[in-house]
């Protein structure tokens, strides 16, 4: 995946040439002396101007019809939401500039010991036994399970709607223990509410008489007047303290608390508490004390022990009961029921036999997806060629899901694609926003960058280094596999209902596709390469293609611009199939769409660019030598030993062009996982049995990314990059592969029956390990070992790993 683990280059070449200025006519008539400087004055005022506009292209937006018509109050059942999926547990609004409200969490004798022990963000450092929404629909309700050391804690949300701010909400967080091993332990609890810089509003705390908080007060433009209130409901209450402040930033929340705890006794008891410092408010030489802009509100208690936070909105006002204690649990459980009944409806899980332990999990996947859905809000920082340094794009909001709360808790080009599949299949109208916020971040030129990093807390996740996108770079266009998927599964629905959408997107789409169609060709007509590569560099075994999506994928050793990438081409044949589609759709009379993908996916010529015929194989084609290796280059013998130069390459043999034979693995799948191998081809054939060969990519547990026969296979590509996409089994091209031999299983052909077979055990094998290893971590990871199956990368991945889900529905 193009995880900004290394910063991408601008590409040295130049992928558009423009014309005009550069030709000035001669003028060999005789003319008056101001009469020249004043052309040559127009004509450098229009050389800037002109520079000035190609300065400009890359952050200028596409066009100013935006296809997001619908934002915050205009969907009021999902105007509230926990639409922070990098928190453990947090609501706000889908607006610009939110209320955000959130939780942390620490055991007092263990945050003694150590101050990173209190719990904010999701942190694969934070070591916690599993964490895991198992149910959530998008819109209603939702219910998570964290287990940090055997400590459960339940977080469980409920919306109900009325007023006319986008209704109101309750919280339960509830702590437990597994083996009730560690009831008795004390655990604090915070519960905090923030303002963003820019909101509109303000918030203070409620003090009871006791001198004890008892929630929070506020209104801001988005909401109106609002009232939060905290309240204990089971267990001992030990402690219940407050802060209110002024948070220099919402990605400075965990500082700001640990900066105001104190040691204090409380009233009646002797024994000193971590507590919050109550307030803290600077007081102006004025005399005013200037309004806070954090309320945060802990309770210690002894587990078992729960917790209700309601939230409830001043505009509702003629309601008959309160959204808390039994009408909670009421109207929790109706939620519950439905979602149950409509899992069932839309993945027939029960009705193909698995067991209740696999459909759990599967809930608990889908869940994820759908309650990783963030909204993000700032810009993102880009370059062109003709940009002196890095320019902030316009600011925008994007809905999207994320790939892994924890690690990529932002939004990803081509992951977005793939989660389209699920999320569709669960909601479209979510999807549906989710794609309109994805192309209204389209600029004039029809790019669009591939990771969206968004607003403080998002820019506070990835170092500065790796923020910026490149306008000459792409990533494989994957929300076409969602239109496709659309217009195969929905087909009815989305003439019926969003033919509207269809009609407004598709000049976005024509733009898109002809942004890739142009800006990614190869030398010879109908090849493409992707830009991006390093072709100085030598500290690469082989320079990577984070661009491809599949960053480390072995291609050619030598990046030169006679590279033809057969992964990018089918990229573009598909997109071009599914654009002739939509054309059909919207009856335009258009053909070139059509026309291109017969292009594209004539099977004589891409064999002719793409067969090699010495290991009958699809493959790149580029400069290439096998013969290369990483060596640390040799010191003069008085060099200190602690200033050993780095590894670099060294090529022991001169690349000459030809098929990139040696990385046998995702790659040269492509024709056929995109379906563009015609199901007679002999080649299909070929390729089910390079499918099952087990020295290749055939592993019990799915198939592996690279062949064990590459001499790249689980190769480091620096002396301290990891192999990545080297020979681990990834789920998104697993799950296309299932798809494709599904699809040759039933189109006609001679090849059917051996498609099935490979269809039934590489599914199997999949989803198996998947829950195996789900069962034995209690995480879906973002990759997985292709010798033991074991969970790899980034965890939880409920990204694309979540596909699994829909191989176990049978939904391609
Ligand atoms: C917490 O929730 C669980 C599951 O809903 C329930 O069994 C348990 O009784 C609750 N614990 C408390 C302290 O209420
Ligand atoms: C894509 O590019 C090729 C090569 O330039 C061109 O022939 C074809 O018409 C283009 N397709 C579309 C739909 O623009
Ligand atoms: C996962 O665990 C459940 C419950 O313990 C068990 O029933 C199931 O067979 C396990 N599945 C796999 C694939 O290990």
């Amino acid at each position: 995946m193009a995880r900004s683990k290394t910063y991408d280059k601008p590409s040295k070449t130049k992928s558009r040439t423009f014309t005009s200025l550069n030709s000035k006519k001669n003028t060999s008539f005789q003319m008056p002396v101001n009469y020249i400087l004043c052309v040559i004055c127009i004509g450098i005022a229009a050389w800037f101007s002109y520079k000035g506009y190609l300065e400009t292209r890359v952050n200028t937006p596409y066009n100013i019809d935006k296809l997001v018509i619908k934002s915050g109050l205009d969907s009021p059942d999902r105007y509230w939401g926990t639409y922070r999926p990098g928190t453990y547990f947090g609501l706000k609004t889908r607006d610009p500039h939110s209320l955000v409200t959130g939780l942390m969490w620490y055991f007092p004798h263990l945050l003694q010991q150590n101050r990173n022990r209190l719990r904010h963000w999701c942190e694969q450092g934070d070591g916690l036994d599993r964490y895991s929404w198992l149910e959530h629909d998008g819109r209603t309700f939702g219910i998570q399970e964290i287990v940090d050391n055997s400590a459960i804690l339940t977080t469980s949300f409920v919306k109900r709607p009325g007023g006319r701010y986008g209704g109101e909400w309750t919280v339960r967080i509830n702590v437990s223990s597994q083996h009730h091993d560690r009831d008795g332990e004390e655990i604090s609890l915070i519960f905090y509410t923030a303002i963003e810089d820019n909101t509109k509003g303000n918030i203070k705390a409620s003090i009871g008489n006791d001198e004890q908080i008892t929630g929070v007060k506020g209104s801001t433009k988005g909401l109106g007047s609002f009232d939060l209130r905290i309240i204990p409901i089971k267990g001992e209450v030990q402690e219940h303290s407050f802060l209110s402040a002024i948070a220099p930033g919402l990605n400075l929340l965990k500082e700001t608390i640990l900066h105001n705890f104190k040691l204090a006794s409380q009233k009646g008891s002797k024994k000193r508490r971590i507590v919050l410092a109550g307030e803290q408010l600077p007081i102006t030489p004025e005399g005013k004390r200037l309004d806070p802009n954090f309320i945060a509100t802990q309770v210690t208690g002894k587990i078992p022990f729960e917790i209700e936070i309601a939230y409830e909105s001043n505009s509702y006002t003629d309601k008959l009961d309160k959204l808390s204690g039994s009408n909670f649990d009421t109207l929790l459980e109706m939620h519950r029921s439905t979602f149950n009944t409509k899992f069932e409806q839309i993945f027939k899980l029960r009705s193909k036999g698995y067991s209740e332990s696999d459909i759990s999990f599967a809930k608990m996947a889908l869940s994820n997806m759908i309650g990783s859905i963030g909204y993000f809000y700032g810009n993102a920082q880009v370059q062109s060629i003709y940009t002196k340094g890095p320019v902030p794009y316009w600011k925008a909001p994007l809905y999207t899901a994320v790939p892994s709360r924890s690690f990529f808790p932002r939004g990803f080009l081509w992951d977005e694609g793939f989660h389209g599949l699920l999320i569709s299949s669960w909601d479209l109208e979510i999807e549906l926003d989710i794609i309109n916020h994805w192309f209204d971040l389209m600029n004039v030129e029809g790019w669009i960058p591939r990771e969206m990093i968004l607003g403080q807390e998002a820019l506070a996740k990835v170092p500065q280094e790796f923020v910026t996108q490149v306008n000459t770079n792409a990533n494989p266009p994957t929300f076409f596999l969602t239109l496709n998927f659309l217009i195969q599964h929905k087909h009815d629905e989305m003439l019926r209902e969003h033919f509207e959408f269809l009609d407004k997107i598709y000049p976005r789409l024509q733009a898109w596709f002809n942004w890739f169609n142009t800006t990614q060709q190869g030398n010879l007509p109908s090849t493409y390469r992707w830009r991006g590569r390093d072709g100085i560099t030598n500290r690469e075994l082989n320079p990577k293609t984070l661009t491809s999506g599949l960053d480390d994928y072995p291609r050619a050793s030598h990046p030169s611009e006679d590279e033809r990438h057969i992964d990018l081409r089918c990229w573009i044949a598909f997109a071009s199939n599914v654009m002739s589609q939509i054309t059909e759709i919207l009856h335009h009379s258009n053909k070139r769409y059509s026309e291109t993908f017969d292009y594209l996916s004539d099977n004589q010529l891409l064999n002719q660019l793409h067969w090699s015929p010495s290991t009958q194989a699809y493959a790149d084609y580029g400069l290439h030598t096998n013969k290369v290796k990483l060596e640390r280059p040799s010191i003069p013998s008085h060099t200190p030993p602690q200033v050993q130069p780095e590894k670099v390459r060294v090529v022991l043999e001169d690349p000459i062009l030809k098929y990139v034979d040696t990385s046998f693995g995702y790659v040269s799948l492509f024709p056929f996982i995109l379906q563009i191998i015609e199901p007679t081809s002999s080649q299909l054939d070929k390729i089910l049995d390079d499918l099952k060969n087990p020295n290749l990519l055939w592993t019990k547990f799915g198939l592996r990314s690279l062949a064990k026969t590459s001499p790249l296979y689980m190769k480091y590509n620096t002396e301290h990059d990891a192999p990545y996409w080297r020979g681990a089994i990834w789920m998104n091209l697993n799950y296309l592969t299932v798809r494709a031999t599904h699809y040759y299983s039933k189109v006609d052909g001679p090849y059917q029956p051996k498609a099935k077979k490979i269809y039934n055990e590489l599914r199997q094998n999949l989803i198996q390990n998947v829950i195996k290893q789900y069962n034995i971590s209690g995480y879906i990871w973002e990759n997985y070992g292709d010798n033991q199956g074991d969970g790899k990368g980034s965890h939880p991945f409920t990204g694309w790993t979540s596909l699994v889900v829909l191989l176990m529905a049978e939904i391609y």
